[in-house]
């Protein structure tokens, strides 16, 4: 193991989990994440803050989505794709 030569400035990670309809968890962050992510990676092609998928992050909301912003480790919930100016303001 050795440290990466690459680093982002930031990294943003998209919850886009999916559950059942029946889970009591609720259905996941699911397809609300895959909008937010893909208007994430719209707005950050050829920056520093990388943008990636993740499963669970273990904050569930019942709208929106989950993104966590590492290295701060905010995590942002309720997440739309109209917030994105708003999440890559916390990100920078
Ligand atoms: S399903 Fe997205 S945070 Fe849990």
């Amino acid at each position: 193991m050795k440290p990466s030569p690459y680093r982002p400035h930031a990294q943003l990670l998209v919850c886009t989990h999916l559950r059942t309809a029946s889970d009591p968890l609720g259905g996941g962050c699911g397809a609300r994440g895959e909008e937010v992510f893909a208007a994430l990676k719209e707005r950050t092609r050829g920056s520093s803050v990388w943008v990636a998928r993740s499963s669970c992050l273990g904050l569930c909301p019942q709208r929106g989505c989950t993104v966590a912003i590492a290295p701060a480790m905010q995590y942002l919930i309720e997440v739309e794709p109209a917030d994105v100016d708003e999440v890559l303001s916390a990100a920078r």
